[in-house]
């Protein structure tokens, strides 16, 4: 069936899949070093979930009181619970003073101080001096900063003329028999047609795979695509099992509540009007990382002390701001607080729950974005031909719990860093492998498989089992028994995709297909995430097992690599958290209770 299709051929030096910022920043700055580059996306650039980032984007930039990189390297460490690599995140802190800078000069409209320059909030786990008060380190515009930074690195894109297959959707990845990575398999929505684009890289920039999940503050585009394709590869996924909660999705919408809302003063309390954080975190208090606080919240609600008649939720208080300063610095949560709960932010408390929102696990690399094959003899060993940037890769920058704002950085930064090492790597206009006959059979048998199945089962139905399943079994605190009982439920639901009914046979935009090809992605996802959550006998960073309440860095301290097979087969292994620094100007910071 699937030699059928007529394939369009594309010749590149680079193919980024996914035009979020990740991979806006990493297309142009590859059209910029002469590379011949195309950025292929599911939905129209500016509609990628980045353009939902609030609060900031995180720089030691100092503008607003004395900081340093060392400090916000210390703070990324110490939030990832001591799962991070040290050589990346030192990278990733030191880079951010440039990277931000750059974006200022790329036309990104940040909010300004008196003095003109960038404005910085404070945001959970930011501290001063090594954890002693919270510093304002979160570069921020207004509260749409993802939306102002898209919409600029799209620009610059333009500008440096990189070519933009839009309404693309990946298929899969074309492997060499030697196990490099010649292309991806693309399907255009628009006229129906299969594509296959070969570059010397593929660099994935497929975001993470929050819709695994029933509340999510993730768009529904958020399907974790490039994590299923190196699934489907052969190749692992590493620390699916850190799956962050934000502590303020709007209850009922799952719509999010920045985190830079406390960071201009906004305070949480339980049904007897109480700032419980003070409890959790006696220095940081509302300000204590995503992690402390969402577990914190949940206890609240667990013993007692939610608000509303199912006692199921918190108040978030911004009423004390006064008006003008909502509307020049949070103008965004108070109109989706007014859209959304019905609240008038200037007036009452908004209605907040910890809500799915981040990804901390995805395709392993190194600080340079190149995917990695771990071996036992070799951890670190390079995948050929493939890179990973932003949330769908796990450098690993956020290791068990990552920092508000190290988000809209991590894009940047390895944007950045996919282009300078793709420069390294290849001579443009290189001549590719030959084309061979045949390379896109095995993606266009899957897309067979579903496009002509005849089941009774609507993709909408099984989505919701598997998104249940995750929102209760894979949840902010979890047990041996609840994650023993998640992985049955995952291979009924698994079983259930054999009944999938795909009521259009069309090429030609087929929601109901695309879906479809979205939920066999986040069916591997989410295998990776249990599985591993199943198998971590401790608690560490967003991983709170109540059978083994603490962390164990004797035998835990080492990342989780899962592989899915096309039978949904889930083995895992492990590799060890890189325990050094990058240069000698940081020394290796050891692990130590992690108090704030
Ligand atoms: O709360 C927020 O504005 C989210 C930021 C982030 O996830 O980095």
């Amino acid at each position: 069936m699937a030699k059928s299709y007529e394939i369009t051929d594309h010749k590149y030096d680079v193919i980024v899949v996914g035009a979020g910022g990740a991979g806006l920043r990493a297309t142009f700055g590859m059209a910029i070093a002469g590379l011949k580059t195309a950025c292929i996306t599911k939905v129209f650039p500016t509609r990628s979930h980045t353009v939902a980032a609030q609060g900031g984007i995180s720089a030691a930039l100092g503008n607003m009181a004395e900081d340093h990189w060392e400090w916000h390297m210390y703070d990324t460490v110490k939030g990832a619970d001591w799962l991070g690599d040290q050589d990346a995140i030192e990278y990733m802190c030191r880079e951010a003073v440039p990277s931000v800078v750059e974006l200022e000069h790329y036309g990104v409209p940040f909010s300004r101080t008196d003095e003109g320059k960038i404005y910085q909030r404070p945001f959970g786990g930011h501290m001063r001096n090594f954890g002693e008060a919270p510093v304002q380190r979160a570069c921020a515009a207004a509260d749409r900063t993802g939306h102002a930074i898209l919409h600029t690195l799209y620009q610059q894109s333009l500008k440096h003329h990189a070519e933009f297959y839009v309404e693309y959707v990946a298929l899969d990845l074309i492997m060499g028999d030697d196990g490099t990575c010649e292309g991806v398999v693309a399907w255009n929505l628009d006229d129906g047609t299969i594509h296959v684009f070969r570059g010397h890289i593929i660099a994935l920039a497929t975001g993470g795979y929050g819709r695994a999940y029933f509340s999510c503050t993730s768009a529904h585009t958020c399907t974790g695509d490039g994590n299923a394709m190196i699934a489907r590869a052969g190749l692992p996924l590493q620390d699916q099992e850190f799956v962050q909660f934000h502590p303020t999705g709007m209850y009922g919408s799952g719509c999010l509540i920045t985190e830079g809302a406390r960071g201009e003063g906004g305070y949480l309390t339980n049904s007897e009007g109480a700032r419980f954080m003070e409890r959790y975190a006696p220095t940081a208090k509302d300000l204590a990382s995503r992690d402390v606080v969402s577990r914190s919240m949940t206890v609240e609600i667990r013993e007692g002390r939610g608000i509303g008649d199912e006692r199921d939720h918190i108040h978030l208080h911004l009423e004390h701001l006064g008006a003008d300063l909502l509307h020049e610095r949070l103008p965004g949560i108070t109109e989706s607080a007014r859209i959304f709960a019905g609240v008038d932010a200037t007036q009452e408390p908004i209605p907040v729950l910890p809500t799915v929102h981040y990804n901390m696990g995805g395709i392993p690399t190194n600080h340079m974005t190149q995917a990695l094959n771990p071996t036992v003899n070799d951890p670190d060993a390079i995948a050929p031909g493939l890179m990973a940037i932003g949330e769908c890769a796990c450098a690993s920058v956020h290791g068990a719990n990552r920092l508000g704002t190290n988000s809209l950085l991590d894009l940047v930064v390895f944007g950045r860093a996919a282009s300078i090492k793709a420069r390294e790597l290849i001579v443009p206009g290189k001549p590719l492998r030959p084309f061979r006959t045949g390379c896109a059979d095995k993606a266009l048998d899957r897309f067979d498989r579903l496009r002509h199945s005849k089941g009774g089962t609507p993709t909408a139905e099984i989505r919701l089992n598997l998104q249940r399943l995750m929102q209760n079994d894979a949840a902010v605190f979890r047990t041996s028994e609840v994650l023993q009982d998640g992985c049955r439920k995952i291979e009924e639901v698994w079983a259930q995709m054999e009944d999938i009914c795909i009521a259009d046979r069309s090429m030609i935009w087929n929601s109901d297909l695309v879906e479809s090809l979205e939920l066999e992605n986040l069916m591997i996802n989410a295998k990776a995430t249990i599985y591993s959550a199943e198998a971590r006998h401790e608690s560490r960073g967003a991983h709170a097992h109540e059978d083994h309440p603490n962390r164990d860095d004797d035998i835990w301290m080492k990342h989780t690599l899962a592989w899915v097979d096309d039978k949904g087969k889930t083995r895992l292994d492990y590799r060890p958290v890189h325990t050094y620094t990058l240069t000698d100007e940081v020394e290796y910071i050891e692990p130590k209770p992690r108090i704030y």
